[in-house]
């Protein structure tokens, strides 16, 4: 389905899951990809035919998966709350600690399982905030999103968990170390044609790939 390649190629979430375009050159070179339990679905060809998918174990479980919408105000700061104060080096090492805490989630991922090493940022991420967040605005509707709302943002969805308390320490932590990952970001001039999917760099960090 040559069509349907280049629009799931264009989105960082598809990339990050390892993409498997059928008949594409990637497909050749890449032996994992016919594996990949979240390849999406509209790749591939035979989806509707497959007697097993319903059965899929990971299919829950796929924070990928969830393209559904959400309740935009669930991650919209409330009027007249703001972050926790906090000394600043403290938020940032209490921040680094959630970062890679999976107990925040209710799947078992942490920020770090998708997030490390600068993985699953799209360029977007290098502007100051509020910006544009293309899976903010697929799944939420936002048009400009500001970094707490994204922290929270990422725990409704890829982390199938409750957002945070708009004043919680924890919210402020995460907040202030997300801001110190993005100090040192530069996007991948590569990300946004991702000529390599058989290279694919993300493949590693998929995040269903763990639990097979
Ligand atoms: C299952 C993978 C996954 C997990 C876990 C995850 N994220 Fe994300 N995150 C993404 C994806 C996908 C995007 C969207 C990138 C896009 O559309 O540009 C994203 C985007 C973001 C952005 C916005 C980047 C930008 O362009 O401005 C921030 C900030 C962020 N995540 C922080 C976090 C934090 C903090 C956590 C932990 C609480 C977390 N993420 C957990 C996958 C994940």
């Amino acid at each position: 389905m040559p069509s349907a390649c280049p629009a799931v190629r264009s989105t960082l979430a598809a990339s990050l899951i390892g993409l498997a375009c059928a008949g594409s050159p990637a497909l050749a070179q890449n032996p994992c990809a016919a594996r990949n339990p979240c390849a999406p679905r509209t790749t591939n060809p035979c989806a509707g035919k497959n007697p097993c998918a319903a059965k899929n174990p990971c299919a829950a479980k796929n924070p990928c998966a969830a393209a559904a919408k959400i309740d935009a105000k669930l991650v919209t700061r409330p009027k007249g709350t703001r972050l926790a104060d906090g000394d600043r080096a403290v938020l940032v090492a209490e921040g680094k600690r959630l970062w890679a805490d999976t107990k925040l989630s209710t799947n078992g991922l942490s920020c770090a399982s998708c997030h490390t090493a600068n993985a699953g940022f799209a360029a977007s991420f290098a502007q100051p905030y509020p910006h544009y967040v293309q899976m903010a605005d697929q799944q939420g509707g936002f048009k400009r999103i500001a970094l707490d709302e994204m922290v929270q943002f990422c725990l409704v969805v890829p982390m199938a968990t409750k957002p945070m308390a708009w004043g919680s320490k924890e919210l402020a932590a995460l907040t202030a170390y997300t801001g110190v990952v993005q100090a040192s970001f530069k996007p991948n001039p590569c990300a946004a044609k991702n000529p390599c999917a058989a290279k694919n760099p993300c493949a590693a960090k998929n995040p269903c790939a763990a639990k097979r």
